[in-house]
């Protein structure tokens, strides 16, 4: 274990605190508030371990070019951002957070539909500026409408059980039903049956290539005019572009949005005039902001995991992957 390198991305001074703490004398470790780029792989080249957040770029071809690179220990659930199978030919051991907190995720989720349900932001704004009146703020119930949740995983279980909570329908749809929610009066249905039915749709699974715009065109016109579409899980499995177009033609009233596809753009735009962004990035940055400045849009800058107890749990994970690698006795490992 002794020599080894581990480099830290994405990581605020007081993380780099609790790391030092608990990791200084096993490996040299290096730290940087930024993200990993291509521009920037010159800080990762002597690496052995590499720590970061969602926002660095660990595709194939940065692997590629990490020669020295033996383990990825990612600060997130989701690993849609690393190239895994890059990472399984060079044989980087990848460890993720697999919970830090499922309740977290799925309170922001219930705290986006509550704030488009009773119109909270445009409410608040309101008075902030001093006036106390309630006309064109009227909302809607919740108690008795539908809500379809697509994947009932750790977060989708948790949304599930809090709508019920508030008196509403559950439907849901994914390809491993969970027998305890069947008990609890959630209704398994198919995709298309779950469009038809729901005002509201709430997203909770993967990224990977078979989910990648998983909501489109077709999927918007299936469902019922009005409905309430929630994403706190990853931004390209909506096509934006289609949601757009669905908020414009009514089939969409209103959207609670934490994840925005491509959404590390947003954060340093000056990449934009990079070589390694094709047109395709400039269409996704145009509908993001599109959707940011929509009064009918709720979009929060990728914070549902961001509660200090998730937190916590996050870097005291973290830590314990990166010993694992370090002593060639990984855990939470995704792509073994
Ligand atoms: P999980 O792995 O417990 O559940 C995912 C569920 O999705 C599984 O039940 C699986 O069978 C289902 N599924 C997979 N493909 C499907 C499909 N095509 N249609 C329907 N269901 C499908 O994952 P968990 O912990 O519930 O997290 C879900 C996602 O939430 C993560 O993958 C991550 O991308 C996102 N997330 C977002 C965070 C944020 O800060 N916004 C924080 C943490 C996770």
């Amino acid at each position: 274990m002794e020599g080894k390198k581990v480099c830290f991305f994405e990581v605020e001074k007081w993380e780099q605190e609790i790391f030092s703490h608990y990791l200084s004398g096993k490996a040299e470790l290096t730290f940087y508030q930024h993200r990993l780029t291509q521009n920037n792989l010159d800080e990762a080249k002597d690496a052995d371990i590499i720590t970061s957040f969602i926002y660095s770029d660990l595709s194939d071809k940065t692997l590629d070019q990490l020669k020295g690179l033996k383990g990825i220990a990612t600060m997130s659930v989701g690993t849609d951002h690393i190239g895994l199978n890059e990472a399984e030919n060079k044989n980087i051991t990848v460890c993720n957070v697999p919970a830090y907190g499922p309740n977290t995720v799925a309170e922001h989720t219930i705290a986006l539909l509550l704030a488009l349900s009773r119109k909270i932001v445009p409410s608040v704004e309101r008075t902030r500026e001093g006036i106390y009146e309630y006309q064109g703020l009227t909302g809607w119930d919740l108690a008795g409408k539908t809500i379809g949740i697509i994947g009932t995983g750790k977060i989708g279980t948790l949304v599930a059980k809090a709508t019920l909570g508030l008196s509403m329908r559950v439907v849901a749809y994914d390809p491993h039903p969970n027998p305890e929610l069947e008990k609890l009066g959630v209704e398994y249905v198919s995709m298309p049956q779950l469009f038809h039915l729901s005002d509201v749709i709430t997203l909770h699974v993967p990224l990977a290539d078979g989910t990648r715009h998983l909501i489109g065109k077709e999927q918007f016109e299936q469902m019922k005019k009005g409905v309430v579409i929630l994403n706190t899980a990853r931004g390209a499995l909506i096509d934006a572009q289609a949601l757009i177009d669905a908020l414009n033609i009514g089939i969409v009233a209103q959207a609670g949005i934490d994840v925005l596809d491509d959404e590390g753009l947003l954060k340093e735009e000056k990449q934009f005039f990079s070589s390694y962004f094709d047109k395709t990035d400039f269409q996704t940055a145009l509908a993001n902001h599109a959707l940011m400045r929509d009064e009918r849009v709720l979009v929060t800058p990728h914070n549902a995991f961001n509660s200090k107890e998730s937190l916590r749990n996050i870097i005291h994970t973290t830590v314990d992957n990166i010993i694992g690698l370090l002593d060639n006795d990984p855990i939470n490992v995704v792509n073994k």
